[in-house]
């Protein structure tokens, strides 16, 4: 730690009032008509006047309190105690800019300041920090910066007791002479930049610190163990920062802990089910996202509070300890992400009434569902994909009567007739999401008597390689937003009842066998045509995130771009014009049928399109060089057709690679706008932010300068025959480059999530 200066203008003028007598008695004579309670006091006025001189925009406070009395004890935000003297400074969500004056030091009574959401900047004025009278001092939300400064070492206790410097832009470490807060109830410090260890200095001379909350910093080492000595310690928050090593078992001395949250740091180590125990008032456990490894301990049973227990993203193993169903309070189990494995039912699920959020996501979980589990009469969320569990849906779990989100993905389940049959009755359900791996080679049920589902708003039965045709059951689902049906091999025609699916915005039958012409019934879809009144979706979210690669997270559906996916079915026939009309459309893939015509120039009212894939299909005649028009395309693919004439001209399309024309040899393109030696990345343009694209990384087209000499597409005008029939051992290998550059560009966005999605659509 760096030597601290003291500051010599730190002393502080503590009682003496500034301004003499004579003044005070004349202000409360003038006023004493006026106001009942006694005025405050000239000098407390001035240092409260001074407060407005160091803002630069005061959200009208100047205004006020002209317009008022010249007593400031009836100003807005102001507060005077029963002898005139300024208690309370509440000027939260005022819309102050500006510096915090440390004029307030000089009020003698002033116990409470909150400057809390506005947006001050500068430093903390240590007057305030370390005044002889403030108790609670709130200054978070705002801008505030820099290093928080050492206290003079002869300072006396200060009688501080809630400090909330949250939200601001703190660096440095917490200084050590702090500790003469030995008053300190509750320290928020969460959400600034503060570097070093978490300060545990607070806790060898304050035995009133109850709460402590430092998430989202960088504090780095280990977890003190000095932390242990604080015995009122009931809230102990430190997620999001570097924390590193294991969990000190003095740490466990602070019996009182009712909430112990140090999510996503790097602690390791395995539970210590003798530690643990010692912390009889636990009610919330949150240790997820480490490198916690080894088993739940059997005396979890006796931590009877516990209500959640967040185990997720770590390195954990074993079986579940069937001690867990002593812990009768739980309400939320989170485990994804983890190694956990044998039968779940050792768990007897019978006695956890209040379980409301089951999440067991990621782990190599075998047996059957345990029919204990429908005893959860509470249950909401219940997610059990991605592991090694086998059998048919019990019809029980209709009993669980408040259950809305429901992933049995990527385990061995059997009979999808059965589970649909069965899950129709749950009525509460709105995400269901049962494909990838389970149901292999069966089909899908076609009868009518399949009803219900009335509030689903999420169905994924992709990656089942099921067969039969889209069945009609799904044209009374008419809360449906997002039908993912990829990766089947189902059949026939897109039946035209889709139209009437008035909320469905993302549509994914993607690898499947589809024939027939793409009906115009989807061009009608409302939700892609916002001349249409959008109907309103959902807006609530989903009950456990929703995962589309390990670490992006949707949480609610309208998160999740407006999406037409054709690609790889036996689709003929021309693109109708009516596609004009999908003009909210974000994501269009017609790739691999066996499409004919030409690209209608109605694509370039897609203006909020930003990937449209084309390719492998048989269209013909020219590109229409209305589609530079699509100011927001990032991926663009026409290769592998019959098309002819010149690449239109201009910004967008000219930026795509040759990768993205090649396979039409009657294609040509003008003489590529970059050189060699060009840094510009041909990717340039408006790349989209976040959501769907978050991940899309321009790394993807890189390199591609180095191949910009390898034309796959020939010049306009040159004689050069098409790359194809001539091709060169060199440009083979710039074409795997290319298609490797190519599809690592949707691979880590579209592509990517096609798959990724079955794969991690928990
Ligand atoms: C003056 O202050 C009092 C007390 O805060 C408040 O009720 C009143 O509305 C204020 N008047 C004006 C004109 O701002
Ligand atoms: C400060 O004011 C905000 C907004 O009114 C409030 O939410 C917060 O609890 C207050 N802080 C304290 C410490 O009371
Ligand atoms: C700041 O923290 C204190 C103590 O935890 C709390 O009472 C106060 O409400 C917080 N302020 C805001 C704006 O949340
Ligand atoms: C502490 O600060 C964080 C971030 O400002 C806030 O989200 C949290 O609610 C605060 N805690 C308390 C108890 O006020
Ligand atoms: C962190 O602080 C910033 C700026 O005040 C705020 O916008 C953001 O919501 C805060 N984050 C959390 C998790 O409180
Ligand atoms: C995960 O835990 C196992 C023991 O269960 C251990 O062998 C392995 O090294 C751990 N992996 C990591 C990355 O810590
Ligand atoms: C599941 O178990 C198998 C075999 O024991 C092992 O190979 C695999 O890595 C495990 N998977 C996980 C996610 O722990
Ligand atoms: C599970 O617990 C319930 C109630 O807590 C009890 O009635 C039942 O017998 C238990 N089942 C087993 C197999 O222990
Ligand atoms: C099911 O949903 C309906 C309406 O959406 C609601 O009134 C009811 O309380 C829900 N049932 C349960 C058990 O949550
Ligand atoms: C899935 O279950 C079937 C029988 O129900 C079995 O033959 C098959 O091996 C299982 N597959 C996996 C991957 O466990
Ligand atoms: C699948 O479920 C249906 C309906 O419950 C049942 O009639 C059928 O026998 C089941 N099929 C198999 C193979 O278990
Ligand atoms: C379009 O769909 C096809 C077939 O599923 C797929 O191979 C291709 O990568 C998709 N295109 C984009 C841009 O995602």
């Amino acid at each position: 730690m760096k030597k601290q200066q003291l500051r010599s203008s730190c002393k502080k003028c503590s009682n003496g009032p500034f301004v003499g007598c004579a003044a005070a008695l004349v202000v409360v004579l003038l006023f004493s008509m006026a106001s009942t309670a006694t005025s405050c006091t000239e000098g407390e006025k001035g240092s409260v006047l001074q407060f407005l001189d160091g803002l630069s925009s005061d959200g009208g406070l100047a205004a006020s309190w002209r317009r008022n009395s010249t007593d400031c004890c009836v100003w807005e935000g102001i507060a005077c105690g029963a002898d005139g003297s300024v208690t309370d400074v509440s000027l939260a969500s005022k819309g102050l800019e500006g510096r915090v004056s440390p004029s307030l030091g000089n009020l003698a009574g002033l116990l409470r300041v909150n400057l809390s959401d506005n947006s001050l900047s500068g430093g903390l004025p240590l007057e305030l920090v370390s005044s002889d009278s403030i108790v609670v001092l709130d200054v978070s939300f705002n801008r505030l910066g820099g290093d928080m400064q050492e206290l003079p070492s002869s300072t006396p206790a200060r009688p501080l007791q809630v400090l909330n410097i949250s939200s601001n832009l703190f660096t440095g470490g917490f200084p050590s002479t702090w500790k003469v807060m030995n008053n300190l109830v509750a320290l928020n410090a969460s959400n600034n930049s503060f570097t070093g260890q978490i300060p545990s200095h607070f806790c060898s001379s304050s035995s009133l610190l109850a709460v402590v909350e430092l998430c989202y910093n960088q504090f780095t080492g280990s977890i003190p163990p000095g932390l242990g000595n604080c015995s009122m310690l009931r809230v102990l928050k430190a997620g999001h920062n570097n924390l590193r090593g294991t969990l000190p078992n003095e740490l466990f001395d602070a019996s009182l802990l009712e909430y112990l949250s140090l999510p996503d740091n790097d602690l390791n180590g395995e539970l210590d089910g003798v530690q643990i125990i010692k912390l009889r008032n636990l009610a919330n456990l949150n240790l997820g996202g480490n490198n916690f490894s080894g088993k739940i301990p059997d005396s979890i049973g006796q931590l009877r509070k516990l209500e959640e227990l967040h185990l997720d993203h770590n390195n954990m193993s074993g079986e579940l300890p069937s001690a867990l169903s002593n812990c009768t309070n739980l309400i939320t189990v989170d485990l994804k992400s983890n190694h956990f494995n044998g039968e779940l039912t050792k768990v007897n699920f019978s006695s956890l009434l209040n379980l409301k959020n089951l999440d067991l996501l990621y782990n190599n979980f075998t047996g059957t569902i345990p029919e204990s589990i429908y005893s959860c009469r509470k249950l909401v969320a219940l997610r059990i994909s991605g592991n090694n569990l086998h059998g048919q849906l019990s019809p029980r779990i209709a009993s669980l009567r408040s259950l809305t989100f429901l992933s049995l993905g990527f385990n061995n389940f059997t009979n999808i007739t059965n589970t649909l049959w069965i899950l129709k009755n749950c009525r509460n359900l709105t995400s269901l999401l049962i494909g990838g791996t389970n149901f292999k080679g069966e089909s899908m049920p076609e009868d009518e008597i399949v009803d219900g589902f009335q509030n689903l708003q999420v169905l994924s039965i992709a990656g089942s390689s099921l067969s039969g045709n889209i069945p009609f059951w799904l044209s009374k689902l008419t809360k449906l937003e997002m039908l993912l049906l990829q990766d089947n091999q189902l059949s026939g025609p897109i039946p035209g009842w889709i139209r009437n699916l008035n909320l469905l915005f993302h549509l994914d039958i993607s690898n499947n066998d589809i024939t027939g012409e793409i009906p115009t019934a989807l061009m009608e879809m409302p939700m892609l045509n916002s001349d249409k009144v959008a109907p309103r979706l959902d807006p609530r979210a989903f009950e456990l995130p929703v995962y589309a690669t390990p670490s992006r997270q949707y949480r609610i559906t309208s998160a999740f771009p407006k999406v037409l996916n054709l690609g790889n079915n036996n689709f003929t026939g021309m693109i109708p014009e009516e596609i004009g009309q999908l003009n909210s459309l974000v994501i269009l893939n017609f790739s691999s049928n066996s499409l004919s015509g030409e690209i209608p120039q109605q694509l370039c009212n897609l203006i909020n399109l930003r990937v449209l894939d084309l390719s492998s299909n048989r269209l013909t005649g020219m590109i229409p060089s209305a589609l530079k028009n699509l100011h927001f395309l990032s991926a663009f693919n026409v290769s592998h057709n019959d098309l002819e004439g010149q690449i239109p001209d201009g910004v967008q399309l000219s930026t795509f690679p040759d990768s993205s024309f090649e396979g039409n040899p009657k294609l040509c393109r003008h003489i590529l706008h970059r050189s060699c030696d060009s840094t510009e990345g041909p990717s340039e343009g408006p790349v989209p932010s976040g959501g769907q694209f978050s991940t899309f990384q321009i790394s993807g087209f890189e390199g591609n300068n180095k191949l910009c000499g390898a034309m796959l597409i020939h010049k306009c005008g040159s004689t050069e025959a098409p790359p194809a029939t001539i091709m060169s051992t060199k440009q083979t290998y710039y074409k795997t480059a290319f298609a490797i550059a190519f599809s690592a560009f949707f691979g880590v966005g579209v592509l990517y999530d096609q798959i990724v999605l079955s794969r991690y659509f928990g």
